[in-house]
């Protein structure tokens, strides 16, 4: 079995390799490096033992992808790259639609003609509308996204059930994650955001870390146990080996299919400082300020369809998720350090 990781040096992308590679799949990586560094892939290596073979470029180079589907047989794809920073995405809203929608259009183009039917795609909670109760399931209402990133995903997926009705050879999971956090357990790969973080875990492993002075959590008059936004974090290792699962899945069954990836646990932001405290027995200072715009109170999975087509669920415990990210930023304070 043979695949290409498009995004495989990112967060996800990395830890998904290491599951790839400890499944005995032949990982093949393509990843312009745009948010990520390619001593990723050292880590993965070091590991695993195994090297993923890297072709550095873009998804949206055609004369490329043609080349690396004439060298390559593969089995199925697994759709990481694309932009993720959703304040960025509201500045420079072309910029995401090109690479996020580009990226989508032309691998499947090359796919297709290489008679590759077989794709998964990183897709996300946030195409789910803001009207829905919780937990959210795949069938609850989608759209009104709050911004540009949201659209992508919510298009992606759009796009490629299209594909999938059109020609009923293809087989793609559209995997909606909730909120991965964590690290590897060898404490060698994990999150390395650029400038300052947008996102609560890595905010608070830097803010322990010393690199920022404290947290602001966005809001605490939510109508939540303790008035601070909710969410379903799940830990990456379980998340990439939900993508094993999936190309298991993909394997045996045709058409689109969406399927949440969480825990169906919302954790509260005070919940998270408190555990992520205590586990590492590290002090992280926080205060409170305003609501951070397009925030929701609250965002949880139903999880039961992953379980029933994938015969997955989260294993790691949200101890597990903080020990493990504070493992990899206090044994690389800088990242990758690029
Ligand atoms: P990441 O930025 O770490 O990884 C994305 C990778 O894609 C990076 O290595 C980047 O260099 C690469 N890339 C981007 N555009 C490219 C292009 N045109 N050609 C080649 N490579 C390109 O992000 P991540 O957190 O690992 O996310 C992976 C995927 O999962 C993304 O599609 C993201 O939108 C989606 N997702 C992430 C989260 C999250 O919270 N991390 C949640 C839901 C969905
Ligand atoms: N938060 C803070 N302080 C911070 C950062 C976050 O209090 O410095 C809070 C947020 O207000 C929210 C919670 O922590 O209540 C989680 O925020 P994140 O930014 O970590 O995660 P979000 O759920 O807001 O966003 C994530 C992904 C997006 C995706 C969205 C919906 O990062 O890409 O889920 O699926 F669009």
């Amino acid at each position: 079995m043979k695949v290409l990781v498009t995004g495989g040096a990112g967060y996800i992308g990395s830890h998904t390799c290491v599951e790839l590679i400890n499944s005995s799949i032949d990982t093949v990586v393509l990843d312009n490096l745009c948010n990520s560094s390619e001593k990723s892939l050292d880590r993965v290596r070091e590991i695993t033992g195994t090297s993923p073979v890297f072709y550095k470029g873009d998804v949206r180079d055609e004369a490329l992808l043609e080349r690396i589907f004439s060298e390559n047989e593969f089995d199925c794809v697994i759709h990481f790259a694309g932009l993720k920073c959703v304040p960025e995405s509201v500045k420079k809203p072309a910029e995401y639609y090109e690479n996020n929608l580009g990226s989508t259009l032309v691998l499947c183009k090359v796919m297709a003609r290489h008679g590759c039917k077989r794709l998964v795609f990183s897709s996300s909670a946030t195409v789910y509308s803001a009207v829905n109760e919780m937990p959210l399931k795949e069938d609850s209402i989608k759209g009104d996204c709050t911004n540009p990133y949201g659209w992508t995903k919510y298009m992606g997926e759009r796009i490629l059930t299209d594909i999938a009705t059109a020609d009923p050879e293809w087989a793609i999971a559209l995997l909606r994650y909730f909120n991965p956090i964590g690290a590897h357990e060898s404490g060698l790969i994990g999150e390395d955001p650029r400038g300052i973080p947008n996102n609560l875990m890595p905010f608070i492993a830097q803010t322990a870390v010393g690199r920022r002075d404290r947290l602001t959590v966005f809001g605490n008059d939510y109508n939540t146990k303790d008035g601070t936004g909710v969410r379903d974090y799940l830990h990456v290792v379980d998340l990439a080996k939900g993508h094993v699962a999936a190309i298991g899945y993909i394997m045996e069954h045709k058409g689109a299919e969406p399927i949440n990836l969480g825990t169906g646990t919302g954790i509260s932001v005070l919940d998270m400082v408190e555990t992520f405290k205590q586990v590492n027995q590290v002090d992280v200072p926080y205060g409170f300020g305003p609501r951070r715009a397009g925030d929701v109170a609250t965002c949880y999975a139903q999880a039961d369809k992953a379980k029933r087509l994938l015969g997955w669920r989260a294993e790691k415990t949200l101890e597990d998720m903080c020990r493990d990210t504070w493992r990899w930023q206090s044994s690389n304070p800088d990242g990758y350090g690029e």
